[in-house]
């Protein structure tokens, strides 16, 4: 992996790994040995990662991954919940906030397209961030589990909401209440990725994807996905008036004012036909 010289540093290091490559942010959770558990200081580390990299011109693409053979195992139950349980209650919740922070409020509307690539075991806690991501791409072998039945628990947090904003309600009350594991094929089945190859295609799977994004207009990919996030929750009428509002912002946005450069390109120039293949910057 190529990493361009830049003065600036490279955010993480420890609990959380970040590689550029040639626009793609390798984001990796780094604590193989706890197979990627999410931990207090993961959620702080890794909270600083998703603010640097919003203003990193290397960072086109974001990709979330994990180290080694997991993708994360979840929620650290020695790190996160044991080690906070007897903390004062407003040093827990600081703890909980900056975990959702990271987790979903700052990477479900991230202003870059992110791409959850799941390498591996794939529990509980860790469905947020990977529902949170745009898009995902899995192993055929990972290992997939809302195992938080087994623990007494519920899946809390916010996974109940993520898990039913992608799944059917049989499918996330069957996981939901048996516990049982599932792989990177029936996740796709189920919709909760978008593909599931042999674990040896999976980076190229992923790299292949990151390219496609960074070859489209960024003003106009952020406000595509974030306006397809905001009208799920809206009525037909708040939603024809937010989309118009949210193309004006992006007329506004868009220096290279891609919308008349393309209707140019097609009805003018006969340059490209969005149709027939990408698009072709002229
Ligand atoms: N929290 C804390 N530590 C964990 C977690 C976790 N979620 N998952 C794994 N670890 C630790 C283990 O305790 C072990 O630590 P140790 O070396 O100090 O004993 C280390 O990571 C390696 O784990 P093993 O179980 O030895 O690894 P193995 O490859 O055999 O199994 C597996 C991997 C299947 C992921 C297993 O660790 C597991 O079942 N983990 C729990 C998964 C889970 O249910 N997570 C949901 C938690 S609830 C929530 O997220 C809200």
């Amino acid at each position: 992996m190529s990493t361009p010289s830049t003065d600036k540093p490279v955010p993480g290091g420890k609990n959380v790994l970040v590689e550029f490559e040639d626009g793609i942010a390798w984001v990796s959770l780094n604590r193989p040995e706890k197979r990627n558990a999410m931990s207090a200081e993961l959620a702080y580390e890794m909270l600083a990662v998703l603010e640097a990299l919003e203003i990193d011109d290397r960072a086109g693409v974001l990709v979330l991954t994990g180290t080694g053979d997991a993708f994360s195992a979840g929620m650290d139950l020695k790190d996160y919940f044991r080690a906070t349980d007897g903390l004062p209650v407003l040093e827990r919740l600081k703890v909980y906030r900056t975990n959702a922070l990271w987790q979903w409020r700052l990477l479900a509307p991230y202003p870059k397209p992110t791409i959850a690539m799941v390498n591996g075991w794939c529990f509980g806690g860790a469905f947020t961030p990977l529902i949170s991501c745009d898009l995902a791409i899995a192993a055929e072998e990972a290992t997939f589990g809302l195992s938080e039945i087994n623990w007494g628990i519920i899946p809390a947090g916010i996974v109940t909401k993520a898990v039913e904003q992608v799944m059917n309600q049989r499918d996330c009350l069957y996981y939901i209440m048996t516990g049982e594991t599932f792989d990177g094929k029936r996740a796709k089945e189920m919709g909760l990725v978008n593909d599931a190859v042999p674990k040896d295609q999976l980076r190229e799977r992923t790299r292949k994807l990151a390219r496609t994004l960074l070859e489209k207009n960024p003003v106009v990919l952020r406000a595509a996905k974030q306006a397809y996030k905001h009208v799920r929750h809206m009525n037909w009428e708040q939603s024809a008036d937010y989309l118009a509002s949210k193309m004006d912002q992006v007329s506004v946005q868009d220096r290279s004012d891609g919308r008349s450069e393309g209707m140019k390109q097609f009805l003018d120039d006969k340059t490209f036909k969005p149709g027939l293949g990408a698009y072709k910057k002229s």
